[in-house]
């Protein structure tokens, strides 16, 4: 009876051993995308790494969601094989048992990658890891701001647009007066054109004194971003009735000042003429 128990324990502990040694011979299987978010057209670097521990690599292949693209096997003659896939183009001079280089990138990429490893006989073991990639394109040109021309004052209504051309995914727009923000949209595909869309803000804002700065100033900024990837912003300075110095003024001060400095001159030498010509006669 005792015998039993021994030959339990013992078919008890082979099992155990060769479970976790099955278990532990491939180790750490991760995937990285360089850079995860990559612009339309440009190129991405996959990698794959691994521990083999001690056993052989049988294969990697590689998925855009359940689809598989590429594939690696040492023991094949044809180590490398890519398997056709619509708007995925595989580098294959830069591509191994370590990576796979994806260029002229679509934007119907955007998704999850991922890269199972298999090691050979005995062990045959799998292990996957999953990443996903974004495709996205900045907008080409700054934000625009466009404004009524009226000169603002308390209670009039602030009208303005701003507009950011095509990108995907949309821009986020914010109008900010005097350093406040005053609107903001919530970014939707929408005016869309080749896979990517404007992005607009209309803003209509009845003004009260608190709009106006210290100053009786009135600065309108427009930004726009894709959190963590773009950020761009123009400024504008509107006409406002409580500013003591316009801003058409302000702007020639400049002008103004250097013509005032020549006067002076022009005085002493028109003086230095007429007397140089009352003495000449005189004399
Ligand atoms: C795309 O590629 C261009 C030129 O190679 C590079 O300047 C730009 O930084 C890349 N953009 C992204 C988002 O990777
Ligand atoms: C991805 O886009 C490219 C080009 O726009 C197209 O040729 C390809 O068929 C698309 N692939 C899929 C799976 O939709
Ligand atoms: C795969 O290629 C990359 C870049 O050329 C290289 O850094 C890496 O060591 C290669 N991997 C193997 C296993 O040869
Ligand atoms: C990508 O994977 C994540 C988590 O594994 C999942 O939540 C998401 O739905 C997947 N996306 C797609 C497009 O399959
Ligand atoms: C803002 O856009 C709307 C709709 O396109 C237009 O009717 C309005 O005149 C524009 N306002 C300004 C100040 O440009
Ligand atoms: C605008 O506000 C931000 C914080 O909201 C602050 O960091 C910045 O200094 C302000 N700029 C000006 C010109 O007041």
């Amino acid at each position: 009876m005792v015998a039993y128990y021994w030959i339990f324990l013992l078919d008890f502990f082979l099992t155990f051993y060769f479970f976790t040694k099955d278990v532990i011979a491939l180790k750490n299987v991760k995937l990285s995308i360089e850079p995860a978010v990559v612009q339309y057209g440009n190129q991405s670097t996959l990698k794959c790494s691994y521990d083999l521990e001690n056993d052989i690599l049988y294969s990697v292949k590689w998925y855009r969601g359940p689809l598989e693209f590429y594939r690696y096997t040492p023991s094949e003659d044809v180590k490398t094989k890519i398997f056709p896939f619509d708007g995925i183009t595989v580098d294959g001079s830069n591509s191994n048992s370590t990576q796979v280089v994806l260029r002229d990138i679509e934007f119907n990429l955007s998704g999850n990658f991922s890269c199972e490893v298999t090691t050979d006989l005995p062990h045959m073991v799998t292990a996957v890891d999953e990443q996903s990639m974004m495709v996205i394109q900045l907008p080409e040109f700054s934000p625009k701001i466009s404004v009524g021309r009226e000169v603002l004052d308390s209670g009039d209504i602030l009208r303005a647009n701003c507009s950011s051309p095509p990108s995907r995914p949309p821009v986020t727009l914010k109008f900010k007066l005097n350093n406040r923000t005053v609107a903001q949209n919530d970014p939707h595909p929408y005016r869309k054109i080749n896979e990517r869309s404007w992005s607009d803000l209309p803003l209509e804002l009845p003004l009260d004194d608190m709009h106006f700065d210290n100053n009786g100033r009135l600065l309108l900024e427009c930004v726009a971003m894709l959190p963590g990837v773009y950020h761009d912003q123009v400024e504008l300075e509107l006409e406002s009735a409580k500013d003591p110095i316009p801003q058409r003024v302000r702007g020639l001060n400049g002008v103004k000042k250097a013509s005032e400095q020549t006067k002076p001159l022009l005085y002493i030498v028109l003086c230095y003429f007429l007397l140089r010509s009352a003495i000449l006669r005189a004399l």
